[in-house]
């Protein structure tokens, strides 16, 4: 959806709990961790301070550095959104969840099926208190679709994929949902239990979200651990920022000025590495990774020259012909930072991967995504919000 390497840095922190000893059994000790799990979204693999030391983000570097971080510099996640929050949220790959070719858009009569459960249902069966704050983008158009329905007993945030961070308002992002839908900016996406949230109309996303974080974790019963999933909208665009808040931000151009500034906004609340990997398909076997089709590009949407890992040559990473037919075939020990395509120069491996890549796209499920935008789910039909509750879940 958008051409550009959409990475998602994700936090998972375990707290130990005090113990509590029930009066049953003083020596029973709860082993249920309380968990806190962090999605930052759109954060390249170099926009942390410890790769490019122009961002600052230092409380992401402390967190990272910490002796009990497990740093993962070997994940990989799907490189948009729904796919990757899918996965984490069912523990199963997209192409076996349906959702691998895509973004749930703004009026699509669709979402994840309601028979994968979500991790948060688990959890709750352990006793766990489950919360969402933040960003879902897992569909929304039926009732069974929303996190209130998935397992999460609280949800504060959006349902879709990018709204303006301060009006909270979304529209219709390709242009052919745009002519149909008639605006850009044209449904309020900001909730509390499914209920429409007017009164937050002049306040920054990632201010409120950290406030509404603090107040479920204040109400909840602390004699039971809780799962609490963070999923930041920044820096996701539109690139926004409270304009009070100067930073020593340094960048060359104007976007990647306002992402250090975002960044760095966002940056005390999150941490720890996931490193995402390309769109069409990927596989690796041991040393080789092969990738078909849009490995994600840069797009001039903001300057690459800050780094000193030369982390795929970005000349090579624009689109130059059909992208679907490229394929890149990489030696990840010798070539870690994926910047030598040794497709041509190896064509019997490149080979028996593509054959292992169509094995593992046999057992694909079709895709849940619907095209057609559904006009029954227009903001005009609900005081313009981006509302549940006018299609039919898939069953
Ligand atoms: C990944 O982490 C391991 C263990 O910390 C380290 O030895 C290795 O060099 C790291 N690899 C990269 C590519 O950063
Ligand atoms: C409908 O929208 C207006 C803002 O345009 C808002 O003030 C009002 O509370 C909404 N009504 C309901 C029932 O949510
Ligand atoms: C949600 O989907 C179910 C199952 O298809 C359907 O029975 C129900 O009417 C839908 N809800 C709404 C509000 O359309």
């Amino acid at each position: 959806m958008h051409a550009k390497p959409l990475l998602l840095l994700s936090l998972l922190l375990f707290f130990e709990r005090e113990c509590t000893a029930s009066t049953a059994n003083k020596f029973f000790v709860d082993q249920r961790p309380n968990i806190l799990f962090l999605m930052v979204d759109d954060l390249g693999f170099n926009d942390v301070s410890w790769r490019d030391p122009r961002m600052q983000t230092p409380e992401l570097e402390k967190l990272a550095f910490d002796k009990h971080t497990v740093l993962l510099n070997q994940s990989y996640v799907n490189q948009e959104c729904s796919p990757t929050r899918s996965s984490f949220l069912t523990g199963i790959y997209p192409h076996h969840v349906g959702v691998q070719d895509g973004v749930f858009q703004i009026m699509e009569p669709s979402g994840v099926p309601t028979w994968f459960k979500f991790l948060p249902e688990d959890l709750k069966t352990l006793g766990y208190g489950t919360y969402i704050v933040g960003k879902w983008h897992l569909g929304y158009c039926n009732e069974s679709y929303l996190p209130t329905s998935r397992g999460f007993d609280k949800h504060f945030g959006i349902y879709q994929a990018m709204a303006d961070h301060y009006t909270h308002f979304s529209g219709p992002i390709t242009r052919p949902m745009r002519e149909l839908a008639g605006g850009s900016d044209f449904g309020l996406d900001f909730w509390y239990q499914n209920v429409a949230q007017w009164g937050y109309g002049d306040r920054y996303s990632t201010d409120i979200y950290v406030e509404k974080t603090k107040l479920f974790l204040e109400e909840h019963d602390k004699s039971d651990p809780f799962f609490l999933y963070l999923a930041f909208q920044a820096p996701h665009f539109p690139l926004q920022v409270p304009k009070k808040y100067t930073m020593n931000c340094k960048q060359k151009t104007e976007d990647r000025r306002l992402l250090c500034v975002v960044y760095n906004y966002a940056q005390p609340e999150i941490g720890a590495d996931m490193f995402g990997g390309g769109s069409g398909a990927a596989v690796r076997v041991g040393k080789y990774k092969l990738i078909v089709g849009n490995p994600g590009y840069f797009n001039d949407w903001y300057e690459v020259d800050a780094t000193d890992i030369n982390w795929r040559n970005a000349d090579s990473y624009k689109p130059q012909g059909p992208l679907d037919s490229k394929v890149f075939l990489f030696d990840l020990n010798a070539d870690p930072t994926e910047s030598n395509n040794l497709a041509e120069q190896l064509p019997e491996i490149t080979e028996i991967m593509l054959e292992l890549l169509k094995e593992i796209g046999r057992s694909a499920m079709p895709s849940v995504h619907v095209s057609q935008a559904d006009l029954r789910g227009h903001p005009s039909n609900f005081n313009n919000t981006l509302a549940s509750g006018w299609c039919n879940y898939v069953d």
